[in-house]
C-alpha cells in the first residue's frame, strides 16, 4: 500500500516542553489508523502535527512526498482541498452562522460552484450526519453534540479522500454516534485515508486497521487489526493504555 503522509523524527515543543519527542510514521494510504493513549498523552498534537496543522520544531511531515512546510500555494490548497480535520472542541467560526460555516469550504475550494450547488451540497452533509435544526444560528446556541455534527458536516462538504477525526463520536448520543460511524465506514469502503483519535475501543477494534499507542509524546507501540483480532492480552493492554 502506498504511503501517503509520513513523519519523519518529528518532535514538537511548546512552552521550552517537549511535546512530542522523535515521532515517525508511514501512513498507508486508504487505511485507517486509531491514535490511541491516556489523556495529555500526545494524540491530538500528533494529529495536528500528521495534518500540517501545527509546525514540527525538529523533523519533517510530508504528504505524498512533499514537505508540508515547503509545499508552495498551489500544492498546500489541494492538501487542504482533499484533508479535512474534524477538532476535538469541534471548533466552530463563533461570530458566523452555521451556515456560513458549512459555505466557507466550498467558496474556498469550489469558488465557481453556483449558490444553489452549494446549497444542495449542504443540504446532502447536513442529510448525512443528521442535523435537523435551523441554519441561521451560531455555534453557542448548540449543544457540545450538534456542534460535532456541524464539524463532522464542514469536514466532508468538499468530499475529502483524507480524514482527521479528534474524538470524533465524544459528546454524541449512541444513536448520533453510530450514524457517524456508518458515514466514516462508507468512505472506509471507497478507499479514503482516515487517521482518528478515540477514546472508544469498540469503535477502535471495529474501525482501525492499525492502531498506534502514544503515551508522554511518544509512540509506544503500533498494532495491527489481525494482532488485535486475535490477541486478547494485546486488547487489555490497549485497554489500559486508554484508560490510564
Ligand atoms: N500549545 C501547547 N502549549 C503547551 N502545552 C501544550 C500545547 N499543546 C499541547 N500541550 C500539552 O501537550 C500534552 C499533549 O496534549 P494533547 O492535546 O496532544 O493530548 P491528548 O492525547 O490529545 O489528550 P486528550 O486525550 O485529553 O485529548 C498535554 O500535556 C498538553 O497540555
Ligand atoms: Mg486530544
Amino acid at each position: 500500500m502506498p504511503v501517503i503522509l509520513e513523519l519523519k523524527r518529528v518532535s514538537f515543543f511548546a512552552q521550552n516542553r517537549s511535546i512530542i519527542d522523535d515521532f515517525s510514521w508511514q501512513y498507508a494510504e486508504g487505511k485507517t489508523t486509531a491514535l490511541a493513549g491516556p489523556s495529555g498523552g500526545g494524540k491530538s498534537t500528533v494529529l495536528k502535527l500528521s495534518a500540517g496543522l501545527l509546525v514540527p520544531t525538529r523533523g519533517e511531515v510530508s504528504f505524498r512526498g512533499t514537505g508540508i512546510a515547503r509545499m508552495n500555494q498551489k500544492e498546500n490548497l489541494e492538501f487542504r482541498r482533499e484533508a479535512a480535520f474534524v477538532f476535538q472542541d469541534s471548533a466552530l467560526w463563533a461570530n458566523q452562522s452555521l451556515l456560513q460555516i458549512l459555505e466557507l469550504p466550498l467558496r474556498i475550494h469550489f469558488p465557481k460552484m453556483s449558490q444553489a450547488e452549494r446549497k444542495r451540497r449542504i443540504e446532502e452533509v447536513l442529510n448525512e450526519v443528521g442535523y435537523k435544526k435551523e441554519m441561521t444560528i451560531r455555534p453557542s446556541m448548540l449543544s457540545m453534540g450538534e456542534q460535532k455534527l456541524i464539524a463532522f458536516a464542514r469536514a466532508m462538504v468538499c468530499r475529502p479522500r483524507l480524514l482527521f477525526l479528534d474524538e470524533w463520536t465524544e459528546s454524541l448520543d449512541g444513536s448520533a454516534a453510530q450514524r457517524l460511524v456508518n458515514l466514516v465506514k462508507t468512505r472506509q469502503a471507497a478507499h479514503d485515508t482516515v487517521i482518528f483519535v478515540s477514546h472508544d475501543l469498540g469503535i477502535i477494534r471495529d474501525m482501525a486497521d492499525q492502531v498506534l499507542m502514544i503515551q508522554d509524546g511518544k509512540l509506544l507501540v503500533s498494532l495491527t487489526r489481525e494482532q488485535l483480532d486475535s490477541d486478547a492480552n494485546l486488547v487489555q493492554y490497549l485497554e489500559k493504555g486508554i484508560a490510564s
